[in-house]
């Protein structure tokens, strides 16, 4: 299942529709929420840690009062991205998907984490453009979870680059399929360097919700 091929239709197709507008303002939606609303945007290799550091900001934010919620590539992929593989098509369809429903979740007031690889500069584009264009939301954060292969191939947490390598996985990043790192990211997480806390430390000293 995990390389199989799938065409999705990319122009629109749905006619006669015809958009409604909410009849609370925005300002009136974050005043109730008590902050803006925001993308954090994390991008980097498997077994970098970005589950890991995304779910400690996510608790750093809730004990603050500000709502926050993680959207996690290998949770995502278990049901409403379960359709999706790892060619470079359906990992392109898997970010857009990702990037309307970050959308939706900041024009409700959340922030949103989002933990995937999203391994090309050019997808992580159009995430960015697609959830600031909505008009919502200015505040679009890339956070570049900068860990080398060779300290991701080490720690291995599920035993997937071992997989790989042996020729077991076909298309993983990093080994058999490419990884862009951001050029300018926001935010730089050099994780072989920092403790978690201190990752959440630089996080949480970005915000300005
Ligand atoms: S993305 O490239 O489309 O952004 P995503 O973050 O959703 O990837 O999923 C990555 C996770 O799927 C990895 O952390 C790993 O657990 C699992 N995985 C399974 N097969 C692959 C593969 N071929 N390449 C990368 N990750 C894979």
């Amino acid at each position: 299942m995990v390389n199989k091929k799938t065409t999705f239709n990319r122009q629109p197709v749905s006619q006669n529709i015809t958009r409604v507008e909410n009849l609370i303002s925005k300002q009136d939606r974050e005043h109730l929420m008590g902050h803006h609303p925001a993308t954090f945007w994390f991008t980097g290799l498997s077994g970098s840690g970005k589950s890991t550091i995304s779910l400690a900001f996510e608790k750093a934010l809730i004990e603050r009062g500000i709502k926050a919620f993680v959207l996690d590539g290998d949770n995502i992929r278990h049901g409403l991205n379960r359709d999706l593989g790892f060619s470079a098509e359906d990992r392109k369809e898997n970010i857009r998907r990702i990037s309307e429903v970050a959308r939706l979740m900041n024009k409700a007031g959340i922030v949103v984490i989002t933990a995937f690889i999203s391994p090309t500069i050019a997808d992580r584009a159009s995430a960015r453009k697609i959830i600031t264009e909505s008009g919502q939301n200015s505040y679009f954060n890339e956070v570049f979870i900068n860990t080398p292969l060779e300290v991701c191939e080490q720690r291995d947490p599920k035993g997937l680059y071992q997989k790989a390598r042996a020729g077991e996985i076909q298309n993983f990043t990093g080994i058999s399929a490419p990884y862009e790192a951001p050029i300018s990211p926001e935010i730089d997480l050099p994780t072989s360097e920092l403790t978690i806390e201190q990752s959440v430390e630089k996080l949480l000293r970005s915000l300005s919700l």
